[in-house]
């Protein structure tokens, strides 16, 4: 093992590395944090950071400092591991606490001591990354002091072998015989010396999630966030600080991904003097917590990644930790089933007889799942009754003898079997809500504010998970069920929780993702061998939280190939292939109207985890036989295509030509898909260099036959020879070595 972590004693620096990565902080004047470097490994540091003194008018110095004071040392600007509140740093706080009993709200944290543990200790109900050999990690906790508040923070930090990141965590402890209220509890803060970098991130809306933006940091504070309740499509809990110039194979980025689902918050300040601060954690926004004697508040974790590589390099660290550390269960290295979902295909208009002809035709074709999406239970015909009342609606089946009859006719066809549960939701129009309006998320006296006709849960409350808990599991434990789509199509108003006194309703919104983790967590336990997708609305909430307990998830409402491109490839710089799923639809689009190839949707589709989801009754013959097609080279490459390396190289952000491609892990297997957007009388010959391949491997195009040394593909490359007097076209090449 190369991972270590160093305390040189004599300078009071702790130094984490490994073969890729050093991290390091060091313990400056007044026992303030403070934090060195984050960046490419170095050997061992002697002393090259020591921040320069400076007096600086208006910017404080530090209070309870021993005998002369001194001007030229200010919290103000001095780069930190954890600021508090109002004691003299002027910028974004990553706590902000507040005394309960004089009202006085500052925060000075102050280093005490620290241990180093091998391994990575367990967070009690958050996701989290985890080790799998103890000794592939280490953590380092610093513990430290605000003396006036008698309240401890350890800050965490884990470094694994190997891997281009730092996972970092806090927690607080309140060591006094008074309430602390929390104000804002950030996971991490990461603070840099001045740089030139840019700030890239994920926005987005449903059925146009994870759109590229990359933006120049102004002075003062950007800010990333959600405050939905949820992750959400608008602003996914990721970011990337990069050189300017970054491409794909070239340049330093430092990303940053909350491993969380709920409202979060990244902060990014330029100070006056250019140097970056950033923040993250819990949005601060409807957040207060109070933190009664002894108790503890455990963040979510964040993980920073560095890479002086480029992009795609920083999209792979993450890629890698977050299947083979965050996701879990038996389904983590499994080849996911590809399934044909009916939702696009019926909607709510479904009977058994409807169902029974998509299937038939499903079977032959290979396809090695069915799911029932939604409308199967309560009374739902439409959207605006039932969630909440999670038994079958007898008369929607009754025509096949009901779910149970139905699951059993999927599994003599040797298909699997999946449904669709919304478990957050509930319907005025309900059972649940006629006998409990009170576990829904309402202020008394006020109207509760409607969203798909449809409102929340309080599921900061146990006997609401319960409630939920209970129901599922008599469905799944009377009707064979392979994969659960857990789906959640609205945000959160009205965040009052009638079980918790008027101190409290500021925790409700994270007590609510608690109340989300423990049910997710009680189901994957209760039932290891169910593959769970999540959903919301599409990919509302496609995070590494969910990822913990849901190795896939709905990438997006938008089926349209082309709109496709650009989420997929913006899904791809935080997330890995095999967590996102991909379904061929019905053309024209039922999002954009828009008409495409059955090849280009399945060419864009085959780029993660394959579905199809229309009316398979209602293709032809030969349609039919071109699926077959599709589903036999997708069971071909699998592996390649889930697991394999993907590779970035021509962007839909930038240019009519996309390109990308999946590596295997020994570089013997390379697939490349060239992607024409629109058709033009003129084109260019664009040429696709690929990446990732050996310079002295033989490659043989599986079709052609054609040879190529890899270097003669990474840097002649090939040309992108355009289909004639036809838009949205995709070709798609195989390589294998050979020699
Ligand atoms: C939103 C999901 O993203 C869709 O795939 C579908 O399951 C609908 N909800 C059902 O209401």
């Amino acid at each position: 093992m190369t991972v270590k972590i160093n305390f040189d004693e004599q300078h009071q620096i702790f130094h984490l590395t490994n073969q890729k990565i050093s991290y390091i902080l060091g313990i400056e004047e007044g026992q303030l944090l403070a934090q060195l470097y984050f960046g490419k490994k170095i050997t061992s540091y002697h002393n090259s950071r020591r921040y320069p003194r400076l007096d600086r008018g208006f910017s404080p110095n530090l209070a309870g400092q021993p005998a002369e004071i001194d001007r030229g040392f200010s919290k103000d600007v001095l780069p930190q591991e954890y600021s508090g509140n109002q004691t003299g740093d002027y910028r974004q706080t990553a706590i902000n606490l507040t005394d309960d009993v004089n009202g006085a709200s500052a925060a000075d944290f102050r280093y005490a001591d620290f241990k180093i543990v091998s391994g990575k200790p367990h967070l009690k109900g958050l996701p989290q990354t985890y080790i799998e050999k103890r000794d592939e990690a280490q953590t380092l906790i610093i513990h430290l002091i605000d003396a006036t508040l008698r309240t401890s923070l350890y800050l965490s930090y884990t470094i694994y072998d190997q891997r281009a990141v730092i996972i970092k965590s806090a927690k607080l402890v309140n060591n006094s015989d008074r309430i602390i209220r929390i104000d804002k509890i950030a996971s991490a803060q990461l603070d840099l010396p001045k740089n030139n970098f840019d700030l890239i991130s994920l926005y987005g809306a449903h059925v146009n999630e994870r759109q590229i933006q990359k933006n120049e940091l102004p002075f003062g504070i950007t800010e990333i966030s959600s405050r939905r309740g949820s992750s959400s499509h608008h602003f996914n809990p990721f970011i990337a600080l990069v050189d300017k110039h970054i491409s794909e194979t070239s340049g330093e980025a430092i990303g940053v991904q909350l491993v969380y689902s709920g409202n979060h918050q990244f902060t990014i300040e330029k100070d006056y003097i250019q140097q970056l601060r950033i923040i993250t954690g819990i949005n601060e926004y409807g957040f207060n917590w109070q933190l009664a004697p002894t108790a503890e508040f455990q963040t979510p974790e964040v993980i920073f990644a560095y890479t002086d590589k480029g992009l795609n390099d920083l999209s792979l660290t993450y890629h890698k930790l977050l299947r083979e550390r965050v996701a879990r269960g038996k389904f983590k290295y499994a080849k996911r089933p590809i399934v044909i979902n009916n939702w696009e295909a019926t909607y709510f208009d479904f009977n058994a007889t409807k169902i029974k002809a998509i299937i038939d035709k499903a079977a032959p074709l290979g396809i090695e799942m069915f799911v029932l999406d939604d409308g199967w239970f309560g009374k739902r015909d439409d959207d605006k009754s039932s969630l909440g009342d999670w038994y079958e609606y007898v008369d929607k089946l009754s025509d096949g003898g009901g779910l149970a009859n139905l699951a059993e006719m999927v599994h003599k066809k040797n298909m699997q079997f999946g449904l669709w549960f919304e478990p957050e939701m509930i319907s005025a129009d309900s059972k649940l809500y006629r006998q409990h309006p009170d576990y829904a998320l309402t202020i008394d006296n006020r109207e509760m504010t409607p969203s798909r006709d449809q409102y929340v849960l309080d599921f900061s409350r146990d006997e609401v998970v319960d409630n939920i808990f209970n129901q599922i599991c008599q469905i799944l434990d009377t009707v064979k069920i392979d994969y659960i789509k857990w789906d959640m199509n609205r945000h959160l108003t009205e965040v009052y929780s009638h079980a918790l006194n008027n101190t409290k309703q500021g925790e409700v919104y994270h007590r609510y993702m608690l109340g989300v983790y423990d049910l997710a967590e009680r189901l994957v336990t209760k039932y290891p061998d169910i593959l769970f997708e999540g959903c919301s609305g599409g990919g509302g909430r496609f995070d590494a939280g969910m990822l913990y307990y849901f190795p896939q998830s709905w990438t997006s409402d938008n089926t349209d190939p082309i709109a496709r491109l650009k989420i997929q490839y913006g899904t791809s710089l935080a997330y890995p292939l095999s967590s996102m799923t991909a379904h061929v639809s019905a053309s024209p689009n039922h999002q954009t109207g828009r008409q495409t190839s059955l090849a280009m949707r399945a060419g864009v589709a085959f780029a993660g985890v394959l579905g199809y989801e229309l009316d398979l009754s209602k293709l032809t013959d030969d349609e039919l036989k071109t699926i077959a097609m599709q589903i036999a080279f997708y069971q071909k490459h699998w592996q390649l295509l889930q697991y394999g390396d993907f590779k970035r190289i021509k962007s839909p952000f930038e240019e009519n030509e996309v390109a990308w491609e999946f590596v295997s892990a020994n570089q013997e297997e390379v697939m490349l898909f060239n992607y024409r957007i629109l058709s033009e009388a003129q084109p260019s010959f664009s040429i696709t260099k690929l990446t990732g391949l050996k310079d002295n491997y033989l490659y043989q195009e599986t079709t052609t036959h054609h040879q190529y040394y890899g270097d003669e593909l990474m840097n002649v490359g090939l040309y992108d020879a355009p289909v004639a007097k036809q838009d949205f076209t995709v070709t798609i090449k195989h390589f294998k070595k050979i020699k």
